[in-house]
């Protein structure tokens, strides 16, 4: 492989959308944020320069960072954050991953304006498993806030309430015509008749699951998360926060005088209030000579259809169609013996409030989010670092609880948990442990999807289901042959998912909620993997250039 440098500006840009104009945190002024492209074997150099007020951190998600834990970028967990006026290189090199990733910074809510597609191409003379595609495109979808979501974020904290919803989601950084004062800032995506495109689909919204569908066109799914999958078509997808879809688009084989619409809006589960509006982008079939077509009227707009807001039996069945390759080249090493089983609880609850605090969560109180009822405190200095250096003392416990003291029942009444704990424990896994992890959703205040991410690692979705999880039953349908492997799952609403994946990767490794406004409640925590005895089965030591706290 060869090495490739990039240098990332942090700097306020003013950028306009729905007429509002904002001052907000970009990278070298753009958005969304510097496309970064690299091959599988590469080396990559960001040197991230802050020069604004705000601390910043940047994670590059879903890149293993094998050894190279310091590069991995949550704040407060692999480094502290990068402050005024300083910066940090960020050195890793790309082992056995090829597709499309993304990165975005990783602290409080920054990263709904910093963001980017981190796309790996296969190495030279590698091609893809699937038919060469004409031309790649990267669409980004996100979600634009009017006011400073820094503010909103901190509002929430302060009130114990529900944040602010965004204003619009966008395209490419663009809400496009559906939303009013936009049609200008509409995402076109300009093709040719006969050909196929690969677009990279990658979900940055802060806070929502997305259905995405293009009118009258069949998508062809070949990977998700950056993992090769047995190609099926759909005309609609679903994509949480934090994942990535790549799909084939095959254009109508001549001219068609029409134009197509691509949209995308939210799938919702939960009580609380979000943004339920709709981005559109269109697609344009170039026309094949500017003499042979004369417009006589405008061309007719089709419109994709859209499942309904909660349709959750879109969700399962979509999300069960997705499979590994599992072929000789890319196979699938889903680990067959477990030498530790956890199951994880993940969900919403709230916690008292501070004598002399208003609360606006329920009942005056405010909201927290917990994995196994552990809503976790982020600490003053990074995780990593304290583990590193020997000094774990007051920093972390090294005893996450693994049994829940509440299973809850989700058929009867939910029970009301209004007294999560909190505290920054960490789960200590002895290098190479094979893991199964089950993530059962409770439903504290009614039940919701939660795409959980887990930093450092692919796991294997082995399975998932509605219900408690039945360890006596359910295990026997795991399929350990060719589940999907990935770096973020949906946890079904009022359901469990079953994952599995082999400690391999010496460091510590957040693993959250990406959706925002829960991780900001609570809803995270982080594995902590011990080094193993060969000197490539341990964690390097840190560059010097590592921020302080
Ligand atoms: Cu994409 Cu910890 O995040």
């Amino acid at each position: 492989g060869v090495t490739r440098h990039y240098t990332f500006d942090i700097k306020l840009q003013n950028v306009t959308r729905l007429c509002h104009t904002k001052s907000m945190v970009t990278v070298n002024g753009q958005f969304p944020g510097p496309r970064v492209e690299a091959r599988e074997g590469d080396r990559l150099i960001i040197k991230v320069v802050n020069h604004v007020q705000n601390n910043v951190s940047i994670h590059w998600h879903g890149i293993r960072q094998l050894q190279s834990g310091w590069a991995d970028g949550p704040a407060y967990i692999t480094q502290c954050p990068i402050q005024t006026g300083q910066s940090y290189v960020y050195n890793y090199t790309i082992v056995g991953q090829r597709g499309t990733l993304w990165w975005h910074a990783h602290i409080s809510w920054l990263r709904a304006t910093v963001y980017g597609p981190l796309i790996i191409l296969p190495k030279h003379n590698v091609s893809y498993p699937f038919v060469k595609p004409y031309k790649e495109v990267p669409i980004i979808f996100g979600e634009w806030f009017n006011a400073d979501t820094e503010a909103i974020v901190s509002q929430a904290l302060q009130t114990g309430g529900g944040p602010n919803v965004s204003d619009a989601y966008t395209l490419n950084g663009l809400p496009g015509l559906l939303y009013n004062c936009s049609a200008k800032d509409t995402f076109k995506l300009k093709v040719k008749p006969g050909k196929t495109y690969l677009l990279r689909l990658i979900n940055a919204a802060l806070n929502d699951e997305l259905f995405f569908s293009i009118a009258n066109h069949t998508l062809t799914i070949v990977e998700v998360d950056a993992i090769y999958v047995k190609p099926f078509e759909t005309d609609i997808l679903l994509i949480t926060p934090g994942q990535t879809t790549n799909v084939l688009l095959k254009t109508k084989p001549f001219f068609p005088s029409a134009t197509f619409l691509m949209m995308a809006r939210p799938y919702a589960t939960g009580l609380g209030t979000f943004d339920n509006s709709t981005v559109a982008g269109i697609l344009e079939y170039e026309s094949p000579s500017l003499h042979s077509v004369v417009p006589i009227k405008k061309p007719p707009v089709f419109k994709p259809t859209l499942p309904v807001l909660n349709d959750t039996s879109f969700a399962t069945n979509f999300t069960t169609r997705l499979k590994s390759l599992a072929n000789a080249q890319y196979p699938a090493n889903v680990p067959q013996k477990v030498d530790k089983h956890f199951l994880f609880t993940v969900g919403l609850g709230t916690n008292p409030c501070d004598q002399n605090q208003t609360c606006q969560g329920p009942n005056g109180t405010k909201f927290a989010a917990s994995v196994n009822n552990i809503s976790f405190i982020q600490p003053t200095t990074a995780l990593l670092q304290s583990h590193f250096f020997g000094q774990s003392n007051g920093v972390y416990s090294p005893y996450f609880p693994i049994n829940p003291t509440h299973w809850f029942n989700y058929t009867g009444n939910p029970p009301n948990n209004t007294m999560v704990g909190n505290g920054t424990e960490v789960m200590v896994l002895n290098f190479n442990t094979s893991v199964e992890v089950i993530l059962q959703d409770t439903s504290i205040l009614g039940a919701e999807s939660h795409p959980l991410h887990l930093h450092g690692y692919n796991f294997f979705v082995v399975g998932q289901g509605f219900g408690n999880f039945d360890p006596n039953k359910d295990p026997k349908k795991f399929n350990l042959v060719d589940p999907i492997e990935r770096n973020t799952v949906g946890v079904p609403s009022g359901g469990w998912v079953a994952l599995r994946f082999l400690a391999d990767n010496p460091g510590v490794w957040f693993m959250h909620c990406h959706l925002e406004v829960h991780t900001t409640w609570g809803l995270k925590m982080a594995w902590l993997v011990l080094d193993g005895k060969l000197p490539n089965q341990k964690l390097l030591p840190p560059p010097s250039d590592l921020p302080k706290c």
